[in-house]
């Protein structure tokens, strides 16, 4: 059994953050010295800061990240943006295919595996998100789904380097809902199982990170859970002490 892989706190800011923003970034970077000796920190903030973020953040432990790419280096593709161009801003990784993308931009696994292999191409980290929705957990279908998801979206050459999957029950985002610890955990068991058969041992040492509704009060509690190497934080992620306080599990 390889030890376990080094956390991962990321918070993924949505379409939230204006200039003035970089403030609640500040307070997030002088909070991350002694944490990030145990996890790696992120925040993922709208494409628009992603230059300014990564400017603020240099010579600090907090990392900065994107929402989504597009599966192509440039082109005619007016409005979308290039895993090369975020790498090019400061970026070391990029979320693909967060729920809010596949549906309300009908984004397919063929299309997340893509922009995942575009964000390995731009040498980022790809963050590929996962999840069932509440009707497919009520039809039983929760470890059917995320199974075909994860195979659909994981790129050629993935690795611990430069994979992390984040599980993120649909019904869990947003709504304060989350799922037990024996759900979690066996969900969070499959998608190891998976990464280890398509990607041998390194499937052992890539990050499996949960989200939904992860908050200070609930952040013990769900980060303990076998195989949860960190979590994907929305809501909570934009107040620097609530980021702090569920990324501080791993400082205790
Ligand atoms: P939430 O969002 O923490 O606000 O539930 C998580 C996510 O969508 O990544």
């Amino acid at each position: 059994m390889a030890s376990a892989p080094r956390p991962l706190v990321a918070g993924n800011w949505k379409m939230n953050g204006l200039k003035g923003s970089v403030g609640e970034l500040s307070k997030i970077m002088s909070g991350c010295g002694e944490l990030s000796r145990k996890a790696d920190l992120m925040i993922c903030p709208p494409t628009t800061l992603i230059a300014a973020f990564a400017d603020a953040a240099r010579g600090s432990q907090l990392q900065i990240g994107a929402q989504d790419c597009h599966a192509e280096p440039s082109g005619a593709f007016t409005g979308d943006v290039s895993a090369e161009m975020l790498a090019d801003a400061g970026a070391s990784a990029v979320i693909v295919g967060h729920s809010e993308r596949r549906t309300l931009h009908n984004e397919t696994d063929a299309q997340v595996r893509a922009k995942a292999l575009a964000a390995r191409r731009a040498g980022l980290i790809a963050i590929v998100c996962i999840g069932e929705t509440r009707a497919e957990r009520e039809a039983g279908q929760t470890l059917a789904v995320v199974g075909r998801q994860l195979e659909g979206s994981l790129p050629e050459g993935a690795s611990g380097d430069n994979l992390v999957v984040a599980y993120e029950p649909v019904w869990a985002i947003g709504t304060g809902l989350t799922p037990t610890v024996d759900d979690v955990s066996k969900v969070h068991a499959l998608i190891r199982q998976i990464l280890v058969r398509n990607l041998g041992l390194t499937g052992d040492v890539t990050r499996i990170i949960y989200g939904g509704s992860v908050k200070p009060a609930n952040a013990t509690e769900l980060l303990g859970i076998a195989n949860v190497n960190g979590a994907l934080i929305g809501g909570a992620s934009l107040k620097a002490a609530d980021f702090l306080g569920i990324a501080g599990v791993y400082g205790a």
